[in-house]
Parts: C-alpha cells; structure tokens; sequence
C-alpha cells in the first residue's frame, strides 16, 4: 500500500477497486473519488479540497454549482427531461436563438451531445454540400492540421491528423489531407486544392499544445477556401465560449467569417450538448431526414446551456477572463523566474499551456499527478505541456491559492519527493506571497 493509499477512507479504496475492475481500460482516472464541488473548489469523498484549473477539460465554465445553472436545471427538472426531435421544446428553441443571433454569421443550429458529434456534423454537411453541387466523392476532401484534435469517432478521429490517434482502426474513412505544420501557409498549399471541399481547423490548437493561430492565418485559410470553393470549418470545441476572452475565439482576427462552427464543452457548463453552427451557404444543405441524434436538444442540457450561456457572453466574465488570464501568467512567469522549469508560456485568455523545460520532457503526466497531492487539478496537453483551463468565473484568491498549491506540487517534484508538503496554514501564505513577486 503506498503512502497516499494511507490518506484513503474505506469506501474510496473500494470503490477505486470497483471503477478498476468494471471500466473498460481506456482512461486511467486519477486515485480518488471525486464528490462535490463549489466554484472553482472541488471535495473528494475523504474531504481533501482541490483547487480545480482544469475545469473538467473546459466544460465547468462557470465552476461548480453556479447558483443560476442550479436553478434553471432544478426548474426543467420538475417540468420535462426529454422529448426526442420530433418535438419542440422551449429552451431549445430560446437557447438556437439566442446562439445564432450571437454569432455574426450563423443562420441556424443543429444540437447534439458532444464535440466529436458536432465535428462529425460538420464533416457529413461538407461532403454533402460538395455532393449537391455535383463534386465526385473523390472531389470531396477535407483538410486539417498536424497537432488537431476532433474528437474519437472514426471519423473525428480520422480528422485528427497523428497516427497514434488512428493505429489499429483502420481501415479509416477516406478524403481526409493533413497540412503537415499548423500557422503554415506552405503547409496549406501543399494539400488544399480543387478537391478540398473543406478546411476543419481550431482556432487555439487544444490537445496540440495551446498554439493559438498566428495573427492572419485564419483569414489565409478563409481566402484560400473562397479559392477553391471549400468550406472553413471552425472547431472551438475547447477554445469557443468566451474561453480565450472572446465568445467566439475567431474574433480575435477581423473579418473571418467561418462557414460553421462546432461547440460542446463550455456550452453545456457541465451537462453534455454538442451544436453546430452553420452559415448562410450551407443553411439548406441537412435536410429533413439526412441527419440526426435522439439527444441533441435534450431540454435538460439546453435549459441549463441558454442560462450558461447568457452568463458567459457578458461583459463581466469577458473581463475576468482578461484580468484572471493575466494573473495566471504573471504568476507563471514568477514560478518560472525561481524554478527556469518553463520554456514557453502560450495561449489565449484564460486556455494557458506552459511547456516544460527539455529534463522535464515526457513528465507532464507525472506532474500533473503532483499537483494533485498538492491539492490542485491541473491538466496536461501532450507530455510536455502544463494545461490550465479554470473555470471563466474564477476569483482571484482561488487562483492564487491553485498556482500557489501548484508551485508546491513543482517543487516537489524537483526535489525526487514522492508527495508534496502539507501545505497549509503559513507555508501556503509564503507560497501565495511569492508568487505576487
Ligand atoms: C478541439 C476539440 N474538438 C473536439 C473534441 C471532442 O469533443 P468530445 O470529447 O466532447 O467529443 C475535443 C475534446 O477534447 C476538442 O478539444
């Protein structure tokens, strides 16, 4: 029994045992149970509380048990849970509203329940539109970036360019290109062409490392769609929903207009929905019965994303985006002065990667497991990147608290300790002090 197993109440150690024994192996959940959670603080089931910069991997949002998200969901709860898309319901209806007219460019939603579900959308119309305009299959393909990540569903994942996302599912669907290098136009050159029927690209590369796009890059891939008559396709899955300090990240470049969108994660601030935005080019293109998923619209989640949703559009959390945002490097830069563990701070608002030095490289797993003794959820992006995705409202003392919490996890780990020290009380004050420099 290791150290840490010490720490476990029984029903943690046996229900750990249970998740072990009954999940299928394919994620490899961290040792504890996790249980309830208030803003930007989370509690597992022996009490231990958790800083949480990771939000979920960008869904809370709005952190946890936002007391708006409780109310619309207790309210819907006590009225109807689902309907199928046979029917309309009314926050569906209010929430596509309410998302179109936000956008400046869509016309029209299609919903479901997840952001593979939503690429996977944006791939059929692609194909489709190319179809209706009397393209051959051959004639019909889709072009997207080394370092992308689209989702998991045979298609998505095909999308996503790395080949260890793809071994051992082939035979994979066909018609997708990869461009060898992100923010590269020769890259882009070299694969699109009268055959591209459409270019799938995120705004802030995720999964990738944190790799915003280079001032006018969008706009390049907006021309060079108009060029060949594809479709720009914008997967703000993780980087959309005010997450880099504007509601649509592809606001930060003027004058690009996407033909879609997909978005999930955020959307939902906790529960799962997927949507896809689309454009006035290809707001015909799913016709009745060409598309569809039993969930998608499932009032429940839309009741609790159009309440979100107006929370996350405001002024007030555009603002604490940018303020918190800042606060988060500048404290990474602090750590980074004392520790030179860092080799490069990037990102967009409040989506930050911090790429571990050479001698930490492949270590970023293991840090991350660190920062959880340390009592703070922090992601990663690949095995060189440190990923922080808090919660849009977080406060400044609970950021402080994390990146204070975090230090200590790095230290540690520096040092070869097997656990951080307990740091509470006036170890915690002296962390929290250095970082405000
Ligand atoms: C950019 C991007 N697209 C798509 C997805 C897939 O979303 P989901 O896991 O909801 O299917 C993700 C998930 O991390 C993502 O980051």
């Amino acid at each position: 029994m290791t150290d840490s197993k010490h720490n476990m109440g029984a029903l943690t150690q046996e229900l750990i045992a249970k998740g072990q024994r009954y999940y299928v192996p394919n994620y490899k959940p961290r040792e504890m149970i996790l249980d309830h959670g208030l803003g930007a603080k989370i509690w597992d089931l022996d009490g231990k509380d958790y800083i949480d910069l990771g939000a979920g991997i960008a869904v809370n949002s709005l952190g946890h048990q936002h007391p708006v998200l409780v109310e619309a969901l207790e309210k819907q709860l006590k009225k109807l849970w689902h309907t199928s898309n046979i029917f309309y319901t009314e926050p569906t209806i209010e929430l596509a509203e309410l998302l179109v007219e936000s956008s400046n460019f869509a016309k029209r939603v299609f919903f479901c329940n997840s952001g593979a579900e939503a690429n996977e959308a944006a791939i059929k119309l692609a194909r489709k539109h190319a179809a209706n305009r009397g393209r051959a299959p051959h004639q019909r393909e889709i072009v997207t970036f080394h370092g992308s990540f689209h989702g998991r569903t045979l298609a998505t994942v095909t999308a996503t360019a790395q080949p260890k996302y793809h071994e051992g599912f082939e035979p994979l669907p066909g018609g997708f290109m990869y461009a060898t290098a992100y923010n590269d136009e020769e890259a882009v050159n070299a694969v699109v062409n009268e055959n591209t029927c459409a270019i799938l690209v995120e705004p802030v590369q995720g999964e990738g490392g944190i790799i915003p796009s280079k001032p006018g890059f969008l706009k390049f891939l907006r021309h060079k769609c108009d060029e060949v008559g594809a479709l720009l396709m914008l997967d703000q899955v993780q980087c959309g929903m005010m997450r880099t300090g504007k509601l649509f990240s592809h606001w930060h470049e003027d004058g690009v207009m996407p033909d879609t969108v997909s978005l999930a994660k955020a959307l939902g601030c906790g529960l799962p929905i997927g949507a896809l935005l689309v454009g006035e080019k290809v707001q015909d293109v799913l016709q009745f019965g060409s598309h569809g998923t039993t969930f998608g619209g499932n009032p429940l989640a839309t009741a609790v994303a159009l309440a979100g949703f107006r929370i996350l559009k405001s002024p007030e959390i555009e603002a604490n985006v940018e303020a918190m945002g800042q606060l988060l490097r500048a404290e990474l830069d602090v750590i980074n002065q004392s520790m030179q563990c860092f080799t490069e701070i990037s990102g967009r608002g409040l989506m930050i990667g911090a790429v571990l030095k050479p001698e930490w490289h492949g270590k970023a797993n293991d840090i991350s497991e660190m920062c959880r003794k340390a009592g703070v959820l922090v992601l990663v992006a690949g095995p060189n990147v440190m990923r922080f995705l808090p919660p849009l409202n977080i406060t400044e003392d609970e950021l402080h608290h994390g990146l204070a919490r975090f230090r200590n996890a790095l230290e540690a780990f520096s040092q070869g300790l097997s656990e951080p020290p307990k740091a509470e009380g006036n170890f915690i004050k002296r962390l929290m002090k250095s970082l405000k420099g």
